[in-house]
């Protein structure tokens, strides 16, 4: 599937763009502001507070982690981000990710609010009413996903999402989302990162459905 050397290389190029800017989102929040934040701007009129899903697209956030979610949230508040060189560091890396709906909740939203936000979803328990029938064993591939994304419960980096437990139609409309040029447009969703090349080259899109209905399948993260 993947040529290893390859894959290897890309995954270290990958880091040093992802590893950048780590500075940026300090995990600190109040959950329960976060909570009343929540309530007013209408979040949970998507994302609600038990994680039960409200229609097919739309992500759960409970559980998922606190910096990640802040990386999210800024994208969106923002739309275009550029990471300037840091630390000696002389390349730039351009992040776009906007949504009809999610760039308009978010643009009101100070740095503090994003962070008690993330803070409050990240620290309810996720509860999604029904699962995808299990796929038992991991699809050939899922082992790079595994170095980022981790498996159930065990996704090592800060700022990396979960991806189990995810719901389903949202995984894959990220990935198409990903995957497709930055000029291209997209409907909806637009979304665009240079680490995305990394993570799926060399993968058709029956591998990447396979792979994704195996995360949407296993247990969410809380
Ligand atoms: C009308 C429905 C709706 C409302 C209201 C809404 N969202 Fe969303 N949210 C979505 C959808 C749909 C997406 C997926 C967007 C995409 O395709 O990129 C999303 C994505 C997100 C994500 C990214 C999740 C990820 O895994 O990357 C975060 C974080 C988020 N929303 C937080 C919020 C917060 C906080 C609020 C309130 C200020 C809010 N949303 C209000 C529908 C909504
Ligand atoms: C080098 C680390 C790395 C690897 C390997 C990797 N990813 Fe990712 N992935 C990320 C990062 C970082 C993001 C967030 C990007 C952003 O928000 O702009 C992400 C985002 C995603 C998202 C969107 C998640 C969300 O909540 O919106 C999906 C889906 C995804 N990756 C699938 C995969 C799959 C499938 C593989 C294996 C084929 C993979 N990734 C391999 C780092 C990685």
């Amino acid at each position: 599937m993947l040529r290893r050397l390859g894959r290897n290389f890309l995954f270290s190029i990958a880091l040093s763009f992802f590893l950048l800017p780590a500075n940026e989102a300090v995990a600190i929040g109040d959950p329960e502001r976060g909570e009343g934040i929540a309530r007013d701007h209408g979040c949970f009129e998507c994302h609600t507070p038990s994680g039960e899903l409200v229609g097919d697209g739309v992500p759960y956030l409970t559980g998922q982690k606190q910096g990640y979610l802040i990386r999210a949230m800024t994208y969106f508040r923002y739309g275009e981000y550029v990471y300037r060189g840091e630390r000696g560091q002389s390349h730039e890396q351009v992040v776009v990710r906007q949504h009809w709906h999610m760039s308009e909740a978010a643009g009101s939203l100070s740095i503090q609010d994003i962070r008690d936000l993330a803070a409050y979803y990240a620290t309810q328990s996720c509860n999604p009413p029904s699962l995808p029938e299990a796929t038992a064993v991991a699809p050939t591939g899922t082992e790079f996903c595994e170095i980022c994304h981790g498996g159930a419960r065990s996704n090592p980096w800060s700022e990396m999402p979960y991806l189990s437990g995810q719901d389903v139609d949202y995984l894959r409309m990220q990935v198409g989302a990903l995957m497709a040029p930055v000029s291209e447009e997209q409907g909806d969703t637009s979304r665009h990162n240079r680490l995305a090349e990394a993570m799926f080259r060399g993968y058709s899109e029956d591998d990447l459905e396979e792979i994704i209905r195996y995360y949407a399948s296993l247990p969410c993260p809380r």
